[in-house]
């Protein structure tokens, strides 16, 4: 019997089959770095599956841009909100995380780099702040926090860190965020393990190369071409090219879902175009 002769699947049945197993109906996301270009694609991908989506970012105007493309991409007028948060203030993270009310899902898009040089010239002041904002505001205090209350509450949620190739080789030149990635996924390990018996779920994915606007001037010049940088990132990417945001969507929808994920936790997913398997 040839492909041809096969009897075409239901598609009815097919779609209610997808549609229970990645649906986000009656969930709530928050999503912070939601201004950026991975937490837009993200929010907007969960918004497509059924969830309302809160967007938490610093930047007011590139927050109030992303809601207007979700809502334009989804069609939905409601359940597509925002708040602007400076996440290293700890305070106004609480206010947000309050004023958010009951939600399921937590994906920590908040973070980047800055600059890159050899390491006995880095300057310390930004190695802080570049630890403070991938460790602390972009992973850490949310996981303590929203952690806290769910189980306080018994919410079985769902926690989703960005972490980065640099959590699991270092990039040159990066120090502070390649230890910081390193962080993001060894934490994401040892939560996984501590809310695991509340029902609570923690993994990360890891990104290949995507244009962002934190790494955009490291990876290319103003006229769009290639940086040496970027052009060494494309020479290691066994795809040859850099990632387009919406194919890291397949890994958070999968992710998100108590049905395809239930029993997957503590993992960081590579999404890389074969960036770590790259040999000679
Ligand atoms: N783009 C990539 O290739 C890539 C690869 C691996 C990991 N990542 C990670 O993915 C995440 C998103 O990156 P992106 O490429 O979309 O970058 P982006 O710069 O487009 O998005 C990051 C967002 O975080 C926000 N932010 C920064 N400081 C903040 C603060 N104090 N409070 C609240 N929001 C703040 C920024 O305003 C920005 O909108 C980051 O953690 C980044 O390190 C990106």
């Amino acid at each position: 019997m040839t492909a041809k002769d096969r009897q075409p699947a239901n598609t009815g049945m097919v779609c209610d089959y997808l549609c229970r197993m990645f649906s986000l109906t009656g969930r709530k996301a928050v999503v912070t770095g939601g201004g950026g270009v991975l937490g837009t694609d993200m929010a907007c991908a969960m918004a497509r599956a059924g969830a309302d989506v809160i967007l938490w970012d610093v930047r007011e105007e590139a927050l109030k841009a992303s809601v207007e493309r979700i809502r334009k991409e989804t069609g939905r007028t409601e359940g597509v909100d925002y708040r602007q948060v400076d996440l290293m203030d700890e305070e106004q993270m609480f206010a947000a995380i309050d004023a958010a009310g009951d939600f399921q899902i937590l994906l920590n898009a908040c973070g980047g780099g800055r600059g890159k040089g050899p390491l006995i010239e880095q300057d310390m002041e930004t190695f802080r702040f570049v630890m403070k904002l991938n460790v602390e505001a972009g992973c850490f205090l949310p996981m303590k926090v929203v952690g806290k209350r769910w189980i306080e509450k018994k919410v079985p949620g769902c926690i989703i860190n960005i972490a980065s190739m640099s959590s699991f080789v270092p990039l040159s030149g990066v120090w502070p965020y390649d230890a910081a990635k390193a962080a993001v996924k060894n934490l994401t390990e040892g939560a996984a393990k501590e809310f695991a018996p509340y029902g609570i779920r923690v993994n990360a994915i890891a990104p290949g190369f995507f244009l962002g606007e934190q790494n955009r001037r490291l990876l290319t010049n103003e006229d769009g071409s290639l940086t040496e940088r970027g052009k060494a990132v494309v020479a290691h990417t066994p795809f040859g090219r850099f990632g387009q945001a919406q194919e890291l969507m397949g890994a958070v929808l999968y992710l998100c879902s108590n049905e395809a994920a239930g029993f997957v936790t503590g993992i960081t997913v590579p999404v890389d175009g074969g960036y770590l398997v790259h040999n000679i």
